[in-house]
């Protein structure tokens, strides 16, 4: 099996992503999961273009990793002197290639930029450095003078050339060809640096690769300039399972590097990006759930647990029972056929009204319908209203049922849920004269649609003490419904109505 190596850029290219910026301790946990990840070479910085990068670079040469530790340099001595005076062993020279950026960019003549390039390269290797080296934007570049500067690399001694898309114009056969084209010429090892700008970064590295190329530029979460660099995690994936080919990295810590530079970097991951989005092993109809949990190959290329993830049935409105009891059953519940029923109906209730139904929201959902709703009811609620605003004094009028007879109370209270617990109290304080002594409300997911889950403990005269649940997206509804469970549990408990 050929191997290829993994160049990562994350920390400089990546960094070059708006918004982004790394701390030194941040570059250092970063390098170190990339170590573990087993990337080859991690490019580090830039360090004459970003202040503070000589720290964050020396912390990273004295961390012990196995990995290569690079960093850019523009094709300049000033530029190659910080960087050697950082103590680097590998350096990536650039310059640009292109006409466009010849002129406009550097306003330089082609034989300036093919001088600049030997002198470069030249006086890395004579400082007994690791050298790579990329003609920038070299597939807008004139293929003869492409030629003619990678030629001229090679003899001053680069140790690589890598060919950047820096625009992302290639298509993926083009790539190939180049590449192939390049081979023919130079004898030096080819990478290839792949933009994203037409969402082809992955698929042209991948074509670079079967033109010859033996090492890929990626960065983690397919972070960079514009629309990004080609992802580390698809490249890897695309090379291990579809062209079988080697590659140092340990794919179970995936998932756990994306989750990383996400945090780190704040650019959130699209839900439905390939290996590493929350979608890309979550299944959410009938046919598919029910086709994964009895042979996971039906709808899945691989299986979770390679990239270090859980499958994950999502679900929804369009989520069968299966599915659901799959999914729960997985996070160790196991609701009875009465239960499932409800649960089902519940995640239906919410998936049509379009709302994606996470784990955590199918576990409240669950553990408030199985641990809370008991089977037999003593009270029922069947009719709710509640006001609140500025000038209106929170008001709320609950109608419930017990042992068949129906009883109606209005409060007012701080705010709608005081009134209705005060309201529910009202009636069931005949009954079972029940406190609120805890409340605790959280959140299952983002926004302002998420699934609430209430969590309350309650009190009786005899000193019964119950914990309730309720989950609904509407905060009142749920604390209604923990409260009902509170005291339905609590009469339960007492196994008798006070008359
Ligand atoms: O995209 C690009 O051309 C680059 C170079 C510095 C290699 O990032
Ligand atoms: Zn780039």
């Amino acid at each position: 099996m050929e191997y290829v190596r993994i160049f990562d850029t994350t920390m400089r290219d990546g960094e070059q992503t708006p918004g982004v910026s790394f701390t030194p301790e941040e570059k250092l946990e970063i390098a170190t999961q990339l170590d573990k990840l087993g990337v080859d070479a991690i490019e580090a910085g830039f360090p004459s273009a970003t202040r503070g990068e000589e720290k964050a670079l020396k912390d990273l040469l004295n961390a012990g990793l196995k990995a290569e530790i690079c960093v850019l340099t523009r094709a300049l001595k000033s530029d190659i002197d910080v960087a050697l005076s950082c103590d680097v062993s590998s350096i990536h020279t650039f310059i640009s290639t292109s006409k466009i950026q010849m002129k406009h960019a550097l306003n330089m003549t082609p034989e300036q930029v093919l001088e600049s390039t030997v002198n470069s390269v030249q006086y890395i290797k004579n400082h007994g450095v690791t050298c790579e080296f990329s003609p920038m934007d070299a597939t807008r570049t004139r293929f003869g003078f492409l030629r003619q500067v990678c030629k001229a690399a090679e003899e001053a001694g680069a140790d690589r050339i890598n060919v950047p898309d820096t625009v992302g114009i290639m298509a993926p056969q083009k790539m190939e060809k180049l590449i192939r084209d390049l081979k023919a010429v130079v004898k030096t090892d080819l990478s290839v640096h792949c933009h994203n700008d037409f969402g082809l970064a992955v698929a042209n590295s991948l074509a670079g690769v079967v033109g010859g190329a033996t090492q890929v530029h990626v960065a983690v979460n397919g972070l960079g300039e514009r629309a990004g660099n080609a992802s580390l995690e698809e490249v890897v994936m695309g090379l291990h399972m579809i062209y079988k080919k080697k590659t140092g990295i340990n794919a179970r810590l995936l998932y756990s590097t994306s989750k990383l530079v996400s945090r780190l970097s704040g650019v959130l991951v699209q839900p439905n990006k390939a290996i590493v989005g929350e979608n890309a092993f979550a299944h959410e109809s009938g046919i598919h759930t029910r086709g994964v949990t009895s042979k996971p190959l039906t709808f899945e290329p691989f299986r979770p647990e390679i990239v270090g993830r859980r499958r994950r049935l999502s679900a929804g409105k369009l989520a069968g029972r299966h599915g659901i009891k799959a999914e729960l059953e997985e996070s160790g519940i196991h609701p009875t056929d009465v239960h499932l029923k409800e649960i089902v109906n519940r995640v239906k209730e919410l998936g049509d009204k379009g709302k994606l139904v996470t784990d955590a929201d199918l576990s409240a959902i669950a553990r408030t319908v199985m641990g809370e709703v008991a089977e037999e009811r003593i009270i029922e609620l069947t009719d709710f209203a509640a006001t609140t605003g500025i000038r209106v004094i929170p008001t709320a009028s609950v109608k419930l049922l017990l042992g068949g007879k129906e009883y109606i109370a209005a409060e007012t209270g701080v705010g709608p849920v005081d009134a209705a617990i005060k309201a529910i109290q009202k009636i069931t304080d005949q009954l079972a004269d029940v406190r609120l002594t805890e409340y605790r409300l959280e959140a299952l997911t983002g926004g302002s649609d998420a699934v609430a889950e209430v969590i309350i403990k309650v009190e009786d005269k005899e000193g019964n003490v119950v914990s309730a649940r309720g989950a609904r997206e509407d905060i009142v509804m749920a604390s209604v419904e923990a409260m009902i469970n509170g005291i339905n549990r609590i009469l339960q408990k007492r196994g008798r109505i006070r008359k």
